[in-house]
């Protein structure tokens, strides 16, 4: 912690403050602060008055119907995720705006208008059926960048079925587990996507998942896009096998256009999306329809200030929350025209971003403080050979921002004329729970600012006090209509995880603070400074934050020790000037293994055919030991410490204080 409590210092020194900028703020959805106070003063009114937006076959009987931890929201209601998307934009002049505008790495486009969308999603709809899913089922979609990756989302969501999306950077053991977890009847996915020039092997991995280590009996048919080759040739020596596998382009150009929208249960399930957690396995954190597309509707449109002739492109994958509510469901409920980008940034040169800002005359843009730190990196002169001038608000989300990366953002990109969106929210979230109003609140560099109305956030103490200034944990202390409703399978991990750390205990501080009230607890330390404004510093369990992508320490120790060679390990994060975090393993190697690179290699190769290459460690260390207390217990303080080059902290506690300072040794003089 003491690292994080120095830039903590840091930033909490940081007094430039920005205020909307009055041109911005004269035109904005919101320019009257009051929208705080009124949200406050009525919660459940201010979200009525949301999901009013969105059209419902049957109107709701209940706003909320609040059993701690259970959360119901508008019960009684029936409406379709899908046809919010698509059908009711279609009566007026958004039927012939574009609604997805796509580009592939290669420089192939795509576009769809909200007619056209809607008309693909409901043939996918249609071929869905055909292979038996039904409303209640689960389908998974292990899909590139591509436009049918929205489409399938939709088409799930049209007939009912829940979707599971697990990203494409994914292993096939990762994508298995995922599969069977959620029980997934079909599988859509790809022959490959293009990722920096290369191409990555998704049907060849969807087979070893479907096919290998017991597979997945569940899957009765796999949709198969094809995006690699037009001479149907499957990649990497993947096959079509009769009877299960299908192609999307012979199925679905000629399913049935009809496919009416089924009318869901505002609380029946939309999703089901797996994020990490503190044990090995990943939690399949449900959402369900009524409140999370009101939520999602609401943020998109005053967050982002979206207006129709805005050109909107977040740069998420939508195998993560971020594309799934501000890629597909937020701004295609709000009738936007989104931009969507299959490859990576540097391809094939450092400007591609900027080109297809400019291409596209994008008006908002959202992305990830890795993504700003690795521009700033590549330097000024990309983004400078381009028109930027299209752009005219900036967001952020993922991780927290550091101060230097936010100038440079507000300096580079919008020209000091766009206001920036630090928004804080998590995948159990569903949508954005702190975040500045463009038109309405002042930004400081670092801070996500505030809550969005309706939203009440505190800082508690670990007893359940509330801070008014200073650190402590991050805590929401009311319902949200877009919440997680449980972790599939799981209702005990479920209440144990996220709301029992002040179970009983909060004593009601605050305004309409009620002692005892349940408090949702979402893993994240922060402060509160005398503005009021909050500044998230990040994990403080056993989650990772790798690129804005959460590994749990836990999945990737399990990945090591299912190594033959491997006896123990603990795994830390360790400080990254790119990536935020990076993976650092001290590993301790079974009696008679030689502790060499090339086995350092294999084991760095072996946790990415587990998890994926996102969790491929940038340090291994063999150690002799590992520092642990006397109750066994492994000290990854301590290891953190080691792997960031500190000075170790308190060591009193462990067994053998020898071992510790025998790693810190060893670490420096392989660091050199
Ligand atoms: C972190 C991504 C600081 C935080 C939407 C959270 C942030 C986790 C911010 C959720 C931000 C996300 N400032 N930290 N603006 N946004 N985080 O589930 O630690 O992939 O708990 O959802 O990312 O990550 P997840």
């Amino acid at each position: 912690m003491a690292n994080e409590e120095n830039t903590l210092d840091t930033l909490l020194t940081e007094d430039r403050a920005f205020p909307p900028p009055p041109e911005f703020a004269r035109a904005a959805l919101v320019s009257d602060p009051g929208i705080y106070a009124a949200a406050d003063a009525d919660p459940e009114a201010f979200w009525a008055g949301w999901a009013g937006r969105l059209h419902w076959f049957k109107p709701w009987d209940r706003v909320l119907d609040w059993q701690p931890p259970f959360a119901r929201w508008f019960g009684g209601g029936t409406l379709n995720a899908a046809y919010n998307c698509l059908d009711r934009h279609l009566d007026g002049p958004r039927r012939t705006k574009r609604a997805l505008a796509w580009e592939g790495e290669p420089g192939d486009r795509r576009e769809y208008t909200y007619e056209q969308l809607h008309a693909e999603v409901s043939r996918a709809a249609s071929a869905l059926k055909g292979m038996g899913v039904a409303r209640g089922d689960r389908v998974a979609i292990y899909l590139p960048m591509v436009p049918e990756a929205a489409v399938a989302m939709l088409a799930c969501a049209r007939i009912g079925a829940a979707h599971s999306v697990v990203f494409g950077g994914f292993s096939a053991e990762s994508l298995r587990d995922r599969i069977r977890d959620a029980q997934a009847k079909v599988l859509i996915t790809a022959d490959g996507g293009y990722r920096r020039g290369g191409v990555v092997a998704l049907k060849r991995a969807a087979d070893e998942a479907l096919e290998e280590e017991g597979g997945c009996p569940g899957i009765e048919h796999v949709l198969v896009v094809r995006r690699h080759g037009p001479d149907g040739e499957v990649l990497g020596g993947a096959r079509m096998k009769q009877g299960r596998d299908r192609w999307w382009h012979d199925c679905v150009a000629g399913a049935e256009a009809e496919c009416p929208a089924e009318e869901m249960e505002a609380e029946d399930l939309l999703y089901i999306l797996y994020t990490s957690g503190t044990t090995g396995k990943p939690k399949g954190i449900m959402h369900t329809t009524g409140g999370y597309m009101t939520q999602v509707l609401a943020t998109t449109q005053l967050v982002f200030d979206l207006k129709d002739d805005d050109v909107y492109w977040c740069t998420a994958d939508v195998g993560w929350v971020t594309g799934h509510s501000y890629i597909v469901y937020g701004p295609l409920a709000a009738g936007a025209t989104v931009v969507m980008y299959e490859g990576a940034p540097d391809a094939p040169d450092r400007g591609r971003m900027w080109k297809i800002v400019e291409d596209y005359r994008v008006t908002i843009f959202y992305t990830a403080p890795t993504a700003i730190r690795a521009f700033m990196k590549w330097g000024v002169d990309w983004p400078a050979k381009h028109d930027l001038s299209s752009l005219r608000l900036l967001g952020t989300v993922g991780e927290p921002i550091n101060p230097e990366a936010w100038i440079w953002y507000h300096k580079h990109i919008g020209h000091e004329r766009c206001p920036i969106v630090d928004t804080w929210w998590q995948t159990e979230t569903g949508a954005i729970m702190i975040t500045p109003l463009p038109g309405v609140t002042e930004t400081v560099p670092g801070s996500a600012t505030r809550a969005f109305p309706g939203i009440r956030a505190d800082i508690l103490t670990l007893e359940g006090r509330r801070i008014e200034v200073g650190g402590g944990f991050l805590a929401l202390r009311r319902p949200w209509p877009s919440m997680l409703r449980g972790i599939w399978g799981d209702e005990e991990r479920f209440r144990e995880t996220y709301w029992s750390k002040w179970a009983g205990k909060t004593v009601g501080e605050g305004d309409d603070a009620q002692p005892g009230e349940s408090v949702y607890f979402p893993g994240d330390g922060a402060k509160r400074d005398e503005r009021g404004n909050f500044w998230v510093i990040g994990r403080i369990d056993d989650v990772l934050n790798v690129a804005g992508h959460r590994i749990g320490t836990m999945e990737v120790e399990s990945a090591l020790v299912d190594h033959p060679a491997v006896a123990e390990a603990a795994v830390v994060g360790k400080a990254h000037e790119l990536k935020g975090q990076a993976v650092a393993a001290f590993v301790t190697l079974k009696e008679g293994q030689e502790p060499t690179d090339a086995l350092k290699k294999e084991l760095s190769d072996h946790v990415v055919r587990k998890i994926g290459a996102i969790a491929r460690p940038d340090d291994i260390l063999f150690a002799g030991d590992l520092p642990k207390t006397r109750s066994g217990k492994i000290m990854r303080r301590l290891l953190k410490d080691i792997a960031e080059g500190r000075a170790l902290g308190d060591t009193t506690t462990l067994a053998d204080p020898g071992v510790v300072a025998r790693l810190k040794g060893d670490y420096e003089s392989r660091e050199g």
